[in-house]
């Protein structure tokens, strides 16, 4: 499958460049889009799980792990697996010093969601709506246990913003909500993201 292809419906079909993966390690973009708030809209789903387990989390298209290191952080108990298509990403998020420290986290590649299927408690999809083909937004559903919880935050072009893509690479909130209701998930609006939309989802 040409690469194109396996990105099929995606917004901005065009691969993350990694060459601006430092972007993603900018400290200022915690003003907007506040790693706190974060973990707090997805604690309810990393609680103590009924039969016993240790709770998973997905941060699904993790680029440098930015998002992932602080979660892992904030919630010790919980698996934290770092997902991103390009092993070079990877490789960044493995030489941050602070990974080393944080036994509960771990980085892995997308043959690893097979076997993921329907074990997860809950996905963090942070600006990657837009980037993700069919086929992978139908395999970030497919995470989810039954009763799990997908976090999906992503650009808005439904406002000026003065960092991003540009408005035409990304979704309205209204499309963005049309898109994953079509993959099956049932989708609630949360604010807290000046130049974001946000929602939190149930299969
Ligand atoms: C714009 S970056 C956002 C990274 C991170 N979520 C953050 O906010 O710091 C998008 C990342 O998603 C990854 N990505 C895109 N499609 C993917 C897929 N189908 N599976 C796994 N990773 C994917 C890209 O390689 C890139 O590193």
């Amino acid at each position: 499958m040409g690469h194109d292809d396996a990105r099929h419906g995606a917004k901005q079909p065009e691969r993350f460049d990694a060459t601006r993966a430092h972007v993603l390690d900018d400290k200022e973009r915690f003003a907007y889009v506040d790693p706190v708030l974060i973990a707090d809209l997805l604690a309810p789903a990393l609680g103590a799980r009924a039969d016993g387990a240790r709770a998973t989390l997905v941060d699904f298209g993790t680029g440098t792990g930015t998002y992932a290191l602080e979660l892992a952080k904030r919630f010790p108990a919980v698996a934290v697996l770092a997902l991103d298509e390009q092993p070079e990403m990877l490789a960044k998020l493995g030489a941050k010093p602070e990974f080393a420290t944080l036994p509960n986290l771990r980085a892995i590649e997308p043959p690893a969601l097979a076997e993921l299927a329907g074990c997860v408690d809950a996905v963090l999809a942070l600006n990657v709506l837009h980037e993700l083909g069919d086929d992978a937004l139908r395999s970030l559903v497919a995470l989810l246990r039954p009763d799990g919880l997908a976090l999906v935050i992503d650009w808005s072009a439904d406002v000026e913003r003065p960092v991003g893509p540009p408005n035409d690479h990304v979704y309205g909130a209204a499309a963005a909500r049309e898109r994953l209701q079509a993959f099956g998930l049932r989708a609630a609006p949360v604010g807290g993201f000046p130049y974001h939309h946000a929602f939190l989802a149930r299969r």
